[in-house]
């Protein structure tokens, strides 16, 4: 049977992490066609030991394409992702832009893949990278003994921003350790030896935008809108990898014990299962290029009985991204 997928964005970070996705689940794609802006045409990308010329993203491009992985931005899949849909193409989107939107499943295979089975637009929306991360884990408590509230403190890697964000912590390291001042571009100030807050606002003044997707799209993960979130996300000086400090309350008391036994059986998580002790933990640099949800200092809360606190780690470039969207994919064509 033929299945023809369309990777947008394929110069991207995400885009490339796509390409290598498919390649390395040997996703049964009998075509697989690099797309992208006008900048990009006719340059190359790595795929299954040759290369892939990258086309224009545009309607009739989708022609006969039965998946189409968009990772491209939100402005290009409001436009592009429809045209897509129309032309028979089953949307799988890493943007904001259906994320909220009723019509649209937002989903995570391990927490809510029957989600995905009602898709009046035809799109199914990936979460934002560090909600992915943080239900893979939360999502095995919540069906234990249903959150009543989580306050998460995010450690978000440059990578998160794309690929010249990457690039610009690179040559602002560099700078820093000879004594240079970090020339910013992408990012409103030196991410070097720093942290930084650099989204958006958010429709709430006080907020981000990245702190609101964790409170709206967990919760419609979730399929929970009571859940309380109080997010505040923070960019730290690490090229891929994002890390969590989460702090989570149920509506009937559960013990780390227990969250331990439930987080060991947990699809897609990896836990770190030992008391504590110095540099023993999920860390970023293990987690690159790694497809797990790595979970550890699972600790009973010494303030607040029945509650608990977690910290998470992911690679923001797989399962925050390219592998959820392919893993989509994999259940689709599997039926
Ligand atoms: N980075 C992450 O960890 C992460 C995680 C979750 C979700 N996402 C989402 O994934 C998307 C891509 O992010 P990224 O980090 O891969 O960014 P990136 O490295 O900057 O890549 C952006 C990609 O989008 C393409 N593009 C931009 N405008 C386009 C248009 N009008 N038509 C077709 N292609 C267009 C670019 O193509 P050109 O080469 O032609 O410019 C490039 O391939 C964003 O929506 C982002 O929010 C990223």
């Amino acid at each position: 049977m033929s299945c023809v997928v369309a990777v947008v964005g394929a110069t991207g970070v995400v885009g490339r992490e796509m390409l290598r996705t498919l390649e390395h689940r040997r996703f049964p794609a009998t075509e697989v066609r690099a797309l992208a802006s006008a900048r990009s045409v006719g340059s190359r990308v790595p795929f299954r030991g040759g290369e892939l010329e990258v086309k224009l993203a545009c309607a009739e491009a989708f022609d006969g394409v039965d998946i189409a992985l968009f990772s491209a931005g939100a402005a290009a899949s409001r436009e592009l992702a429809p045209l897509a849909a129309l032309r028979g193409a089953v949307v799988i989107d890493n943007s904001s832009a259906w994320r909220a939107d009723p019509a649209c499943p937002l989903v995570v295979p391990e927490v809510n893949m029957d989600a995905a089975k009602d898709r009046p637009k035809g799109i199914i929306a990936n979460p934002n990278c560090s909600t992915i991360q943080m239900v893979v884990a939360l999502g095995p408590l919540h069906a234990a003994a249903r959150l009543k509230h989580i306050v998460v403190s995010t450690y978000q890697a440059a990578s998160g921003k794309g690929h010249a964000a990457m690039d610009e912590l690179i040559t602002q390291t560099r700078e820093l350790a000879s004594g240079a001042e970090p020339t910013a571009n992408v990012f409103p100030g030196s991410l070097a030896g720093n942290l930084l807050m650099d989204w958006k606002s958010g429709s709430l003044p006080d907020w981000s935008e990245e702190e609101l997707k964790m409170v709206h799209e967990t919760r419609k993960i979730l399929g929970d809108a009571s859940i309380g979130v109080t997010p505040t996300t923070v960019r730290v000086p690490v090229v891929t990898g994002h890390s969590e400090a989460v702090h989570a309350q149920f509506h009937r008391p559960m013990t780390a014990s227990e969250a331990r036994d439930l987080l060991r059986r947990a699809p897609g998580v990896r836990l770190f299962d030992e008391p504590y002790a110095p540099g023993r933990h999920p860390q970023p640099r293990e987690a690159a290029g790694t497809d797990e949800v790595y979970v550890g200092r699972v600790r009973d809360d010494l303030a607040v009985p029945g509650a608990l606190n977690l910290w998470i780690v992911a690679d923001n470039l797989r399962k925050g991204a390219a592998l959820n969207a392919v893993q989509i994919a994999e259940r689709l064509v599997g039926g």
